[in-house]
């Protein structure tokens, strides 16, 4: 047993996903002891001086969970920001066989565990800016070997650290230099059954310059009957239909959106399909924010990631993230906090999210009171401990 001494707790409550205005009811309480076993809550009530250990906490939320990242990755394009900062574009860079190519030269060339050791670093510190869980994604092989090896590298990642990884296989991430599309993608069919070892989902990045709709539909419906969850990078780039698409095939998760339609916002609010939201995304490349307002107030469920990557966004601090979703989101803070944690938990399939007796959660512990200093000061890191899985890790006094 373990008691949690909160000035503040703030949780989502609730089934996830939560939609639309549901996204701003939270629960909340004032001087409360949070009782746990194993990870699991056993029971909130007011607070009691007893001789049990006892963290004391300002302000208590559930751990951020990170829908969205492109762990694990290898190298770095610091010298494509460079060029990005002096006028060239993402895809300017893209079409000139550098972006997510460069990436894919580098993990090609690197071994599993140099992937391994340059991603633990990441993962140490998405745990100490309060991050509990992330989705990792493969699509920086763009062959079996690589893929493999990127799956397998999240494997290990899993077996000796605290932050929980759930793996998506992106295969058809880019088209490979040496090989063209309608033949890469038939290839990427043949390699499901091995995939499916790894994960149990596969995403695409649909949009201009990339996969089509019309390239993809039949490989998403075998890789349905296949029994994959199916998430999409979405119009981020242009409106290629791709959150049509994603929505008709029963897509857990449409990502980015920068470029979704009126009509298209309508259909995923009324579709179990979750809005993945990524402000530094918009933020790094200078790009419009997602319409994440009209979404929310036409009923859609939102999560929100980093989309953590060395190209489009080396940003993964939830503080900063939840900056941006709060400044140029529009959201409220309630509905960030049910977007990072509950419905981000929902879109990877885990449980999480919710600081209730009875449910499994993984706890961020924070030196504030208030959870708007969180973005205010984003630079500031006021998280003193986290518990993964029902393991503590004490960072300041308590
Ligand atoms: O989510 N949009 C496609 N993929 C990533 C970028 C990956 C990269 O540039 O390495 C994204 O932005
Ligand atoms: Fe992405």
């Amino acid at each position: 047993m373990l008691k949690i001494h909160a000035e503040h707790l703030i949780s989502p409550s609730g089934q996830a996903p939560k939609k639309g205005n549901e996204m701003k009811k939270i629960f909340e309480a004032f001087d409360v002891d949070i009782i746990f076993n194993n990870g699991k809550i056993v029971d909130i009530k007011k607070h009691k001086i007893t001789d049990d250990f006892t963290i004391k906490a300002k302000l208590v939320t559930p751990a951020f969970v990170d829908a969205h990242t492109h762990i694990p990755f290898f190298g770095s394009r610091a010298k494509e920001f460079y060029l990005r900062a002096r006028g060239k574009s993402y895809s300017e860079i893209f079409e000139s066989g550098g972006g997510i190519h460069s990436s894919v030269r580098m993990l090609r060339n690197a071994t599993t565990d140099e992937i391994v050791k340059q991603n633990l670093k990441y993962l140490s510190l998405f745990k100490r800016h309060g991050i509990a869980a992330i989705e990792g994604k493969s699509g920086y092989g763009l062959e079996k070997i690589s893929e493999l090896k990127q799956l397998k590298a999240m494997k290990i990642l899993n077996e000796i650290q605290d932050v929980k990884i759930i793996p998506t296989f992106l295969g058809l991430h880019a088209i490979p230099i040496d090989i063209n599309k309608k033949d890469y993608i038939d290839e990427v069919k043949k390699w499901l059954d091995d995939i499916k070892e790894f994960t149990d989902t596969i995403d695409v990045f649909c949009d201009k310059g990339v996969f089509l709709p019309q390239d993809i539909e039949e490989f998403f419906e075998l890789a349905k009957n296949k029994g994959f969850k199916i998430r999409f990078h979405a119009d981020e780039i242009e409106n290629v239909g791709a959150a049509k698409l994603a929505i008709k095939l029963g897509a857990i998760s449409a990502d980015h959106l920068l470029k979704i339609s009126d009509e298209d916002i309508s259909q995923i609010a009324n579709s179990n399909t979750v809005a993945t939201l990524m402000p530094g995304t918009s933020f790094y490349l200078g790009e419009d924010f997602a319409p994440a307002r009209k979404l929310i107030d036409n009923g859609a469920a939102i999560s929100i990631g980093s989309d953590f990557n060395p190209g489009s966004c080396p940003i993964f601090n939830p503080a900063f993230i939840f900056h941006l979703a709060l400044r140029f989101l529009k959201m409220e803070p309630e509905e960030i906090l049910t977007a990072y944690t509950l419905n981000s938990s929902y879109v990877l399939g885990i449980e999480n999210g919710k600081i209730e007796p009875g449910y499994k959660c993984d706890i961020a512990i924070w030196n504030t009171n208030e959870l708007l200093d969180i973005p205010y000061m984003f630079d500031q890191n006021f998280l003193s401990a986290i518990i993964i899985n029902g393991k503590v890790t004490i960072y300041e006094n308590i």
